[in-house]
């Protein structure tokens, strides 16, 4: 439909956490052969690629993001002929598929690091980040790792330390080597070479440290109670001016093919990400934008958030959308009830490519693990303070049977309780579902050019009622959203296309629009 705009500007993205889509042998943890098995589900609901967390061979102490091979399979996925059938299978229904590439970081059981720790002057010893001790065995700066504790491991066999930016079972390479660049842009060919249509790059400001090892300053807004990465403002240890030479090198490795996109996972405030489109733009394509995730929810807020993005945003450069993934709270636990349909709308209304997570497509809630099925590292190491992610990572519900359908035996997270209402096969017969409400959406996105390549103007917010206006070629749309609990209404003029209660497609409305209390509605104006 929209030839002249690659299909990453138009299109739409789905995250799967591939332990949590699909079982397809019984043994309690997603994989390949399930991805598959679902696909015509994804092509139902309408989204354009799917994004997969990693599925390499992995020692899975976080899950995945450890990887010890970059060119396998892990054998709880599958093999890689299953992975050829997946992105035959993908493409014959054309969705594209984009992988995590995670650079920054490998296992401590990779053969690379086996090899940088089994001595000094091995040759593989620079491709990590070695230093010595500070006095008898103290870490060489103060830098701390983001899962809790130093970031720094002493390694009694050489005598020194390596530095890891998270698990001590996820040593950080050393992007100043050329040959670890080069060994991983090579990885990337591999795949690329495959057919995979573009990768998701993991912490990618973390990817280069500073030379001189400076030590990070203390955070003047710490407080107690907040997790103890917070102590330290990460200056020297993240967001470096030379990572922008990794990151363009990493995108003409991307351009040597066609077609395909970079697409970086960045948690930096919009001055700083866009940054990451690079200079004329020869960055990442999407430097991914989680600012939704973490604004509080109200119509001010969130229109300041949108004009700050959008006047940081370098020319040219295309914005991007995120409202959950496999590291946050769900959105439907945060905002709560119908608010969640609101959220729906609001991103998918949004100027620039729309991310969704698996889930949250049928409203699926923030699960509580009890203590002992607790599995994310992350919450292990720092307890109680509310980080654990395994809430957000529980199994796809897609019917009402034992395991929701999603394994024949028990999973490896604990189901939500709320699966007999919340699941793929109620919500389809239920026309007012959220899922009808997301197909709707999407398809309107789908159909509307004013929704996925429009401009985005603020029309007004007042109280808790945001409104912007989406255009195209003379084509206009109205988005109206309550983010509170009181009716609320504006002048209009005009025919509903969709609200988000699914209950007045096209009713007409001439002079005053009145919604809902947590109602948002999308009008085509008459004038
Ligand atoms: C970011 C990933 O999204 C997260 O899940 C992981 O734990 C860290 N990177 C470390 O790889």
């Amino acid at each position: 439909m929209h030839e002249n705009f690659p299909w990453w500007k138009s299109g739409i993205l789905y995250q799967i956490y591939p332990r949590s889509f699909q079982d397809s042998n019984g043994d309690g943890v997603g994989d390949l052969r399930g991805v598959i098995e679902r696909l015509p589900y994804l092509r139902e609901l309408g989204v354009d690629a799917l994004w997969l967390s990693p599925i390499f061979p992995s020692p899975m102490e976080d899950f995945g993001y450890d990887i010890s091979d970059y060119t396998g399979i892990d054998p709880l996925f599958g093999t890689l002929d299953d992975f050829d059938a997946l992105v035959a299978a993908a493409h014959n229904l054309g969705l594209r598929v984009i992988l995590d590439l995670v650079p920054n970081h490998t296992s401590d059981r990779h053969p690379w690091f086996i090899e940088s720790r089994s001595s000094r002057d091995n040759a593989k010893r620079d491709w990590y980040i070695w230093r010595d001790p500070k006095g008898e065995v103290g870490p060489p700066n103060n830098w701390l790792s983001e899962f809790g504790g130093s970031s720094w491991e002493f390694d009694a066999y050489t005598g020194q330390h390596y530095y890891h930016a998270f698990l001590r079972n996820q040593p950080d390479l050393n992007w100043r080597n050329p040959e670890v660049r080069r060994a991983m842009h090579d990885v990337m060919r591999f795949w690329l070479r495959r057919g995979v249509d573009g990768f998701r790059v993991d912490v990618m400001w973390h990817l280069i440290k500073d030379d001189l090892l400076r030590d990070n300053p203390p955070n003047p807004d710490y407080t107690e109670g907040q997790q103890p990465y917070q102590q330290l403002v990460p200056l020297y240890s993240t967001d470096r001016p030379e990572v922008h030479d990794v990151v363009s090198e990493l995108r003409q490795v991307i351009d040597e093919f066609d077609d395909r996109v970079l697409i970086g996972e960045i948690y930096l405030p919009p001055g700083k990400l866009v940054a990451y489109y690079g200079r004329d733009l020869a960055g990442a394509h999407l430097p991914f934008n989680f600012a939704l995730i973490s604004t509080p929810w109200n119509a001010r807020a969130i229109a300041k958030l949108i004009d700050d993005y959008e006047a940081a945003l370098p020319p040219g450069a295309w914005p991007n959308w995120v409202l959950g993934n496999h590291d946050r709270q769900r959105i439907a636990s945060r905002v709560g009830g119908d608010q969640a349909r609101v959220a729906a709308m609001l991103l998918l209304t949004l100027r620039g490519t729309p991310t969704l997570y698996y889930g949250d497509e049928i409203g699926m809630p923030q699960v509580e693990i009890p203590p002992d099925r607790v599995r994310d590292p992350w919450e292990k190491n720092v307890p109680g303070m509310g980080v654990g992610r395994d809430g957000c990572r529980t199994p796809m519900q897609w019917d009402a049977t034992a395991y929701a359908g999603f394994s024949v035996s028990e999973p490896w997270l604990p189901l939500s309780k709320n699966v007999a209402l919340e699941n793929v096969a109620t919500e389809r017969r239920d026309s007012a579902s959220m899922l009808s409400l997301r197909r709707a959406l999407i398809a309107l996105r789908r159909a509307r050019p004013e929704l996925s390549l429009g401009t985005y103007k603020l029309v007004s917010v007042a109280g808790d009622l945001l409104v912007f206006e989406r255009a195209h070629q003379g084509r206009r749309l109205l988005v109206a959203l309550n983010l509170g609990v009181a009716s609320a209404s504006l002048a209009a003029h005009g025919r509903i296309l969709l609200s988000t209660f699914m209950d007045r497609q096209a009713e007409e409305i001439d002079g005053s629009l009145s919604l809902r209390g947590a109602e948002g509605i999308i009008l085509k104006p008459s004038a």
